[in-house]
């Protein structure tokens, strides 16, 4: 479906809110890459009433190689108007994505385990903001090093060694037929160090000679349980 032939497009643009550093709020531009339609494991099109509140989902964009999180949180994502972070997607404005990469030493799900994962259920971790131990739900936990991201906030940094929020994934939802769209990225995303790094590993992972290699017009979505052998909770 072309861009023009939508009846409505509610866009979420979802910036990285909360930025910690002068030089991650000067990087909060979006940038554009291809746009994508999610899709299913095996069931064609993903629609939104397919995604599972609280359950974690996977999918790699804007490169094959590049995991990201797809998260129904279940509760109205909004913000207000003077905010740069729009919320989340779909009927229920609840579904946001960000990059899986952790923006500390970019730990990110793999094929043999993951130590990112989104929980649903409450986790204890020390808030940086109220200067003590917390108990949460709905927070993004990377258990490398105890990071943990609010997608609620467009990943905005609330314990841990993380430097600055996830990269957010620019989702656009079409009513009329609940399909769901990636078009591009916003905030510090760590694709180029991600690269230097991990660029041979996740090559061998998905058997493609070049990692940079930029996602197809359409993405498989999977349940990050399905993909990963073994995750981290923390
Ligand atoms: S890599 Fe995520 S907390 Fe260190």
């Amino acid at each position: 479906m072309k861009r023009r032939d939508f009846t409505k497009v509610c866009t979420s643009i979802v910036i990285a809110a909360g930025a910690q550093s002068s030089s991650v709020l000067a990087d909060t531009k979006k940038v554009s890459y291809q746009r994508c339609l999610l899709q299913g494991d095996s069931s064609g099109i993903l629609t939104v009433d397919q995604i599972t509140v609280g359950e974690p989902y996977l999918f790699f964009y804007p490169f094959v190689t590049t995991p990201c999180l797809l998260i129904n949180t279940g509760k109205p994502l909004t913000t207000d108007e003077n905010s740069q972070w729009r919320g989340g997607i779909g009927p229920d404005k609840s579904i946001v994505a960000y990059s899986a990469i952790c923006s500390h030493k970019m730990s990110h799900p793999a094929k043999e385990i993951s130590f990112i994962n989104y929980r649903h259920d409450p986790i204890t971790y020390f808030n940086h903001e109220e200067g003590k131990s917390v108990e949460q739900s709905g927070l993004i936990s990377c258990c490398s090093e105890r990071s943990v991201y609010d997608p609620s906030q467009g990943a905005k940094v609330l314990g841990g060694p993380a430097p600055h929020p996830l990269a957010a994934i620019e989702l656009e939802y079409d009513d009329s037929n609940g399909h769901i769209y990636a078009a591009g990225s916003y905030g510090a995303d760590m694709y180029d160090r991600f690269f230097d790094k991990f660029g041979f590993r996740a090559s061998m992972e998905h058997k493609i000679s070049d990692p940079k290699t930029l996602s197809n017009d359409k993405v498989s979505v999977v349940k990050l349980s399905d993909y990963t052998r073994q995750t981290i909770k923390c």
